[in-house]
């Protein structure tokens, strides 16, 4: 499907000499947790009272943050749309595929520092990874190269059809996952209310190893299908696919981590309400905890997107019009983003009243 809008002139040539737009998503992750901690810096101040320019300066350090994934998307769509890509852009698009994640990277690595007692680890560490990648990219061969054939269809085919039935299971969990942190716009009390019912299905001991083992084979499967298909050409949606599915594997690593070790093992707390906003200071004042806004913003809005992308390609594969797939994909985009919006106002302390 990609191939369509390729062929209709959205191709963009390959280059032979080192292109900057190569590194901008590296250097956009690598910036990301300097920039929260920009944020954190100015929400102290904002705290203290300091007036409309602490505001200002919090407002801004947090958007600039949300954007540097936004810009790591913006250079696989472009590295996306090169037809026969030379190994140094192949790296710089699986580089940037891989920068979109750079939400959940932080805090897997984060948690990862705290379990192995040197928390303050993790920006040091990633900040090698993202060197090392743009090292990668600018030692990598930059003469044109004509990719291997991508095989028949049937080579990724049942991977795909695995992938999907898969998800079906995830999708069915996710709704009254997400349903529950709807509730949080009532109230801790009745988010926690909801949850004790939910407990009752998928913490029993039949369906809690089958949720853990779905997720774990949605991320295998998923891991395999993005490595295949950034190697040929993508559009839009597809990068938006692809994209969504490596966030998706970070962030469900991390959080099932989160979860089932370190919150239920390392430090034997429940996994409520307080658990997830990083009560009682929250998410927006803690210099730590303000790494689970992006995350937790990308994980529902990706999850959401990512089906959306499927469905897309599930109807254009039973011969539905091209234009009423897209329209429900962009529908399902801004669902999406709503429901992450949301959830994540919820989680930063808004409140519905009934009278
Ligand atoms: C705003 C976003 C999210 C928040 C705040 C959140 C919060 C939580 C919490 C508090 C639990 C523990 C539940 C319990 O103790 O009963 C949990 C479990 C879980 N979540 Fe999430 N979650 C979010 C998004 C996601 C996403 C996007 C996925 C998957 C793609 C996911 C998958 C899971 C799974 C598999 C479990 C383990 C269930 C179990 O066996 O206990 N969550 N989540």
């Amino acid at each position: 499907m990609s191939d369509i809008d390729l062929a209709r002139g959205n191709r963009i040539a390959t280059s032979s000499t080192l292109q900057a737009h190569w590194f901008a998503a590296p250097l956009a992750a690598a910036v990301y947790p300097w920039l929260l901690a920009l944020y954190h810096g100015a929400a102290r101040a904002v705290e203290r009272g300091d007036g409309a320019g602490a505001w200002l300066g919090a407002g801004l350090a947090l958007a600039a943050a949300l954007a540097m994934p936004a810009i790591a998307f913006g250079a696989a769509l472009r590295l996306g749309r090169i037809p026969d890509p030379s190994a140094a852009e192949l790296a710089a698009r699986r580089t940037a595929l891989l920068a979109v994640a750079v939400p959940p990277m932080f805090t897997l690595t984060g948690v990862g520092a705290l379990l192995l007692g040197h928390p303050d680890w993790d920006i040091g560490f990633l900040l090698v990874v993202w060197a090392a990648l743009a090292l990668r990219i600018a030692s990598a061969d930059r003469a044109p190269q004509r990719q291997a054939a991508p095989g028949p269809a049937g080579a990724t085919g049942n991977w795909r059809r695995a992938h999907g039935f898969g998800a079906v299971l995830a999708i069915l969990f996710l709704c009254f996952h997400f349903s529950n942190h709807l509730v949080g716009l009532v109230g801790p009390e009745a988010h926690m209310a909801v949850m004790k019912v939910l407990r009752v299905v998928y913490r029993s001991p039949f369906v809690e190893p089958l949720l853990i083992g779905v997720f774990a084979f949605m991320i295998v499967t998923g891991s395999r299908l993005a490595w295949r298909w950034s190697a040929r050409p993508m559009d839009a949606a597809r990068t938006l696919q692809v994209a969504g599915g490596v966030f998706l594997v970070w962030a469900v690593i991390s959080h099932v981590n989160a979860v089932l070790y370190l919150a239920r093992v390392h430090f034997g707390i429940d996994t409520d309400w307080g658990f997830a906003v990083g009560a009682p200071v929250g998410m927006l004042l803690d210099s730590w905890n303000i790494r689970l806004l992006p995350y937790y913003l990308g994980a529902v809005f990706f999850v959401v997107a990512h089906a959306f992308c499927g469905l897309r390609i599930v109807m254009l594969a039973h011969h539905a019009p091209r234009a009423s797939a897209d329209r429900v994909l962009v529908g399902g985009t801004l669902f999406a983003a709503l429901l992450a919006t949301v959830i994540i106002l919820a989680m930063c302390g808004l409140r519905l009243h009934f009278a």
